[in-house]
């Protein structure tokens, strides 16, 4: 993970890439630090925690036109000063900032680099050392450096004697824009959105170096190649306008208005022209990671439901080391809110190389997993900013249903149309949320589809409010974890398929019988004694997955600042995990 910028040019550069690094926030917020010249002499500002503080530390007078800026998200070496980038060599004349994992770091440093002496513990710092290390100009030097590293990288690299910033990439992205005031490099496109109107896009093993007024791009063999620009468009993807007080807020209230924007695209615009070409596949094998696996768990049943197809789904990190039989007939489809999951992404390079069909269903335009794959379905949740997905889960699901019910050539537009003219997001009383955070030792259980609410409901407890929770199939209860449960401990029950009712009651009466507590989100009145209900909206079941995960998002918001954590950015993750 973690976030880069830098910038150059004829005027100051160090709120430029301040502001850069507040943007790129969500890739990681354990410690930051920028990289600038200073009179012939790179200076370093380092801080520990969110970008407010690295902020403190900078007076407001300070310029420079050449500075590189880091957020991190730690990987190798714990949080601390030392470990924070920019990393400078030995010798001080290199500074770098580094996004992605030096995996033959230990070896490199070992045998190419014992006569330096590490102030980190960063694969980065032992990076720009290997650079200084190596022969001929800066970038003949970074090009043979980055051909002796295994692992993941986008870079950005100051020499003190230059006037320039050096780039490359592998793995991680790097995209980089100029204008009369000068050239920025960033993780990601949103940093660029208002000051630039094109960009260019970098791919693996592509180097850059940037002057005040121009980029030149050239291959791994340090050849110059043209590269094409591509227009950043005023899109709702850039806009981070925020009047709640936290990301997550907005995001979950943003939900009815991102289901009446995917309709809109697939319905309206036909966005999608390639429905009929999906037809043709026997079978669909869905790939992908932490709640977008649970929106691709979604999609598998949607496609059996309403296609009779055979599913498959795989959580990532799994699929990639699987003895995979892949097959002609089937489709591949990545599901990934970020495009950037290093999980994903090597899956969907394991598939593709292959030579089998693959589709990526990505809320990001111009991905790393966009590129990558014959398809791209795009989702239209705008962007998401707090760290736990919301709006682009619903907007996944959403999505994937469109797909099933296109493929299957079922007339269902006037039942979305509907939903999305009708759903509403609402908030549960104040009463369930204080019933909820009464309780440490949580469950949630549902059936089918309800089981899968289940276990996106759980996550984003454990993950924004450090609960210990646990989402599972409710006819598995009895099978063990049953025993845990006594006096302390609540139940979240999801019953939103009428064919199930009875069978999920029966779960609740096991609960009762144990004195577990029981909160049940259902649209149908409960038959069975429970301590809580909250009633959900009436909509065709297919439609329901949607409608029950917005309390649960909501129940986990206010479980998390109720005790005073802040939802946006949990500890130890980060939105978009680049590394494997
Ligand atoms: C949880 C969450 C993560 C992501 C996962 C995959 O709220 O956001 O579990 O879903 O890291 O990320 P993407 O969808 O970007 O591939």
């Amino acid at each position: 993970m973690c976030g880069i910028c830098s910038a150059i040019g004829g005027e100051n550069k160090i709120f430029e890439v301040l502001n850069g690094l507040k943007k790129l926030e969500y890739r990681g917020y354990d410690s930051s630090g920028i990289a600038y010249f200073d009179n012939g002499k790179i200076k370093v500002i380092k801080s520990i925690g969110e970008i407010k503080n690295l902020e403190k530390e900078i007076d407001n007078s300070l310029y420079s036109n050449n500075v590189i800026g880091h957020t991190r998200w730690a990987t190798h070496g714990k949080v601390s000063f030392e470990n924070a980038h920019p990393h400078l060599s030995q010798d001080k004349r290199y500074a770098l900032v580094h996004n992605g994992i030096v995996e033959n770091f230990e070896t490199l440093r070992e045998k190419l680099l014992s006569d330096i002496d590490f102030l980190s513990q960063t694969d980065t710092e032992v990076l720009v050392n290997l650079i200084a290390k190596q022969q001929g100009s800066t970038l003949q030097k970074l090009i043979s450096a980055c051909s002796l590293v295994e692992g993941s990288f986008a870079l950005c690299l100051q020499h003190e004697k230059e006037q320039k910033i050096y780039l490359a990439k592998r793995k991680s992205p790097l995209m980089v824009a100029k204008n009369e005031h000068g050239c920025m490099a960033s993780s990601d496109m949103s940093v660029f959105a208002g000051r630039f109107e094109t960009c260019y896009i970098m791919n693996d093993n592509e180097f850059a170096v940037m002057d005040n007024k121009n980029i030149l791009f050239f291959d791994k063999n340090g050849k110059k190649i043209e590269k094409n620009a591509i227009f950043i468009k005023n899109c709702d993807f850039c806009e981070e306008n925020n009047s709640e007080k936290y990301f997550m807020l907005k995001e979950i209230k943003e939900q009815s208005l991102v289901i009446k924007r995917t309709f809109f695209k697939y319905f309206v615009e036909n966005v999608f022209l390639q429905f009929d070409d999906l037809k043709k596949y026997k079978s669909f094998h869905f790939i992908a990671c932490g709640t977008a696996f649970h929106s691709a768990l979604l999609g598998a049943r949607f496609i059996q439901k309403f296609c009779h197809k055979k599913c498959e789904v795989s959580v990532a990190s799994e699929f990639r080391y699987d003895d995979n039989v892949l097959s002609k007939k089937c489709l591949y489809v990545f599901v990934s809110q970020s495009g950037e999951t290093a999980d994903t992404i090597a899956c969907a390079e394991i598939v593709a190389n292959r030579g089998f069909d693959t589709m990526a269903v990505t809320n990001v335009p111009y991905c790393s997993l966009n590129n990558l794959t014959k398809f791209v379905l795009p989702t239209f949740a705008g962007k998401e900013v707090a760290v736990a997905s919301t709006k682009a889960y619903t907007a996944q699901v959403f999505t994937l249903l469109i797909l099933a019910l296109k493929i299957s050539g079922h007339n269902y537009s006037q039942i979305l149309k509907n939903f999305s003219n009708t759903f509403e997001i609402e908030k549960p009383d104040e009463n369930v949320v204080n019933f909820v955070s009464g309780f440490k030792k949580i469950f949630f259980i549902g059936r089918q589809q309800d089981y899968v609410t289940s276990l996106e409901g759980a996550l984003k407890l454990k993950e924004i409010a450090y609960v210990n929770c646990l989402g599972m199939a409710g006819g598995e209860l009895k099978h063990g974890t049953l025993a845990l449960v006594d006096g302390q401990t609540l139940v979240i029950a999801l019953s939103t398929q009428f064919s199930l009712k009875e069978k999920m009651e029966s779960n609740i009466q096991e609960v009762k019988a144990r004195g577990g507590k029981i909160l049940l989100l259902s649209q149908f009145e409960p038959m069975v004694d429970v301590d809580m209900f909250v009633p959900l909206a009436k909509f065709e079941e297919f439609l329901m997955p949607i409608v029950g995960i917005v309390p649960l998002q909501f129940l986990a918001f206010a479980y998390a600042t109720k005790l005073g954590l802040n939802p946006d950015k949990p500890r130890n993750l980060a939105k978009s995990v680049t590394v494997e």
